[in-house]
């Protein structure tokens, strides 16, 4: 496959990317690979499968990249990483992000998301890799005053897994003020949603999914019976919660602005940006945009509201779009016919 190194054209540029068998691991592998950049993977499959990796590989026609199956709170295989591979940057999607688990398993979210971190940090401060992108999201921002969100908004959290998030960001914080070299970018992503248009690629959750597009694409494909609507009485126009839903392809494409921003020099080292459309979309407005483009009937009935959401929730991207030259380019047509050709063409996901 040739390539051009828009990074650095004298060596390869090699990118720690944990938790690179996940749902947008997966999708910013393929953007990296296709802007001639070497990711590195530190998985240890919690929450993901190698056929996942297997499949990139295939679909972007290179040499099966390293992986370490392992991990982040692994001091001795971080150690190793770095001490074998000529990483750069890192990339950190490795984390837990089920709400409702984090309510019940607070202690298993805090280990595995703040104390990963800490360790993942250590290693990197221990072998110079002073630049990290950061998968933030927009539950730091908790039940906005108003919308379109910004990112100087108040921060809070109403779950373990929002904390987790907060924490992340607070010590990241701390530490670039201990030492400005560090170049962080945190990254506040919305709704991903969505699969690479190919299909052989897409989001594989684990039983019965929490968020809505997965669970609208199960019940299209037949695995489960009818969607339940959390409330409709929201004071949105439908009556039902309306988000900001972003391609996983234009989410992972964010990712390559921010290190290339990096690279380049043309951002602060320090920056936080949202990532999503500065669009909102309702349940209703989805089921009805995921009905046309799969042809397919989705059985819904209206149900409580479910705690912890929030009536609207979308993003003001203009900061992305300055910073990093980065905008949404995939609307929800785009989301929801590149999800259901996932689901259609993967009915047991990975098959883990
Ligand atoms: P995912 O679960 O698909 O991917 C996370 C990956 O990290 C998985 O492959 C898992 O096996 C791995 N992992 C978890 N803990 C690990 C550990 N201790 N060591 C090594 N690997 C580990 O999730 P995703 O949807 O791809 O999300 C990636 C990141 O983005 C997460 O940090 C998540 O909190 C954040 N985020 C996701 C969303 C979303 O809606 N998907 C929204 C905002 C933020
Ligand atoms: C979207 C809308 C629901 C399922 C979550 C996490 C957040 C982030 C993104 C990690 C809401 C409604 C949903 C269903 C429904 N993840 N809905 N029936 O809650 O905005 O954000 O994923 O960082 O932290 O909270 O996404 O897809 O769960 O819900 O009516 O079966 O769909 O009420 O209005 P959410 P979601």
């Amino acid at each position: 496959m040739s390539v051009n190194h828009p990074f650095n054209e004298t060596r390869t540029t090699s990118v720690l990317v944990t938790g690179g068998a996940g749902y947008i691991g997966s999708h910013t592998l393929v953007e990296l690979l296709s802007n001639g950049v070497r990711p590195i993977v530190i998985d240890n499959f919690e929450n993901s499968s190698p056929e996942s990796l297997r499949r990139v590989a295939s679909l972007c026609g290179s040499e099966p990249f390293t992986l370490y199956e392992g991990d982040i709170r692994d001091s001795g295989l971080l150690d190793r990483i770095f001490s074998e591979q000529k990483i750069e940057s890192v990339i950190h999607f490795a984390g837990l992000k089920a709400v409702g688990e984090s309510v019940r398993e607070p202690l298993r979210y805090y280990d595995n998301n703040v104390g990963g971190t800490v360790k993942l940090l250590e290693a990197m401060q221990a072998h110079d890799v002073q630049t990290i992108v950061f998968s933030s999201s927009a539950t730091v921002y908790g039940d906005p005053h108003t919308t379109p969100i910004k990112e100087d908004f108040p921060r809070s959290a109403v779950n373990p897994y929002g904390r987790t998030k907060l924490m992340i960001e607070e010590i990241l914080t701390d530490l670039h003020a201990t030492d400005p070299k560090w170049k962080i970018a945190l990254l506040r992503y919305f709704n991903p949603v969505g699969a690479h248009p190919s299909g052989v690629i897409g989001e594989d959750p684990n039983g019965i999914p929490n968020n809505l597009l997965p669970f609208i694409s199960k019940v299209a494909v037949g695995q489960l019976e009818e969607l339940s609507i959390f409330g409709d009485d929201y004071p949105t126009p439908d009556g039902t919660g309306v988000r900001d839903y972003i391609h996983v392809v234009d989410l992972a494409r964010g990712h390559v602005h921010a290190l290339r921003a990096f690279q380049k020099e043309t951002v602060p080292n320090f920056l936080t940006v949202n990532l999503g459309t500065g669009r909102g979309y309702s349940v209703l407005e989805m089921v009805h945009a995921f009905e046309r483009v799969s042809g397919k009937t989705i059985p819904y009935e209206f149900a409580a509201r479910r705690a912890g959401d929030v009536a609207t929730c979308f993003a003001d991207p203009a900061l992305a779009n300055r910073l990093l030259g980065w905008s949404a380019q995939l609307g929800i047509e785009e989301m929801c016919r590149d999800a259901w050709n996932w689901q259609s063409k993967n009915p047991e996901g990975f098959k883990r």
